[in-house]
């Protein structure tokens, strides 16, 4: 039976897998018009794939999202590849994934995966200044990775973002637990400073909430886009996306130029 805190949890996750549809979305729609026939693929990395499903709520997971936006929007060949250092959990998506197109599932860290993505996008003979595609980084957390390993791949995306500057980033960020870790003195970069550490000039920006958890959604393109409104993403220069931000650093004051 479902518990009361499942509800709220089951509408911020789906909130959450809205807004990561709706960021992939928007990548796939402008390639496929521009590269629909050709011999591109469209390159995805999910650092974070989870088991397929939410647990306990049976709201579809990103790798889910995924696969439901490719078919919708992608005119290109969906090259998708999926890690959790989960073993478990990459057995049961590789289950939940049956019945869609080919998933490359990677059980193992994602630092090192994502080495093996970029190294797949180019043993397919594209160049990384071309290739288009996401990678997506939902940790639970922040942008961060802990002294057992998890969390984010940090270290691999400080070398992957810059080389591969038409792959865009989604980012889900755990905001609550940022502000906790700032203020027991962890070296985490404020929301605003961690997306312009990040190679991309152009940000959307939205949030979900669930109890006392808060989280930032964020998308990074090189290529700007107007407001998805109708998925709670703004424009992180615009005054609703500053205010997100401001929000997710704890009311620090606002930076309106940092963005511009
Ligand atoms: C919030 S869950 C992901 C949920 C999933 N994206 C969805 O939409 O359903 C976070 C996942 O990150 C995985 N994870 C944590 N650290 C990792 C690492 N270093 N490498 C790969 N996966 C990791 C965990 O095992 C967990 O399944």
């Amino acid at each position: 039976m479902k518990r009361d805190t499942d509800q709220g949890q089951s509408l911020a996750t789906i909130d959450k897998e809205r807004r990561i549809g709706a960021a992939l979305a928007i990548g796939m729609r402008i390639a496929s018009d521009q590269f629909a026939g050709s011999r591109f693929r469209w390159w995805h990395f999910d650092a974070n794939a989870g088991a397929g499903f939410n647990e306990k709520i049976g709201v579809p997971g990103s790798p889910m999202v995924f696969w439901q936006a490719a078919h919708k929007h992608l005119a290109l060949r969906p090259a998708p590849f999926f890690c959790d250092i989960n073993a478990t959990a990459i057995g049961e998506l590789r289950t939940a994934l049956s019945g869609n197109g080919t998933s490359v599932f990677m059980p193992m860290d994602n630092n090192a995966a994502l080495i093996r993505f970029a190294g797949a996008i180019t043993d397919a003979g594209e160049n990384p200044k071309y290739a288009t595609g996401t990678v997506v980084v939902d940790p639970n957390g922040y942008y961060y990775r802990n002294k057992q390993n998890i969390g984010a791949p940090t270290a691999a995306l400080d070398w992957f973002l810059p080389r591969f500057p038409r792959v865009d980033i989604v980012l889900n960020l755990n905001t609550r637990i940022y502000r906790l870790q700032k203020s027991h003195g962890h070296a985490v970069l404020a929301p605003r400073d961690l997306l312009a550490s990040l190679h991309k000039r152009h940000w959307l920006v939205g949030t979900t909430q669930h109890g006392g958890d808060s989280f930032l959604i964020a998308i990074g393109r090189n290529i700007p886009t107007g407001d998805f409104a109708a998925a709670g993403l703004y424009k992180s220069t615009s005054p609703i996306g500053q205010s997100i931000l401001s929000a997710a650093e704890g009311g620090r004051q606002q930076k309106m130029d940092l963005f511009q």
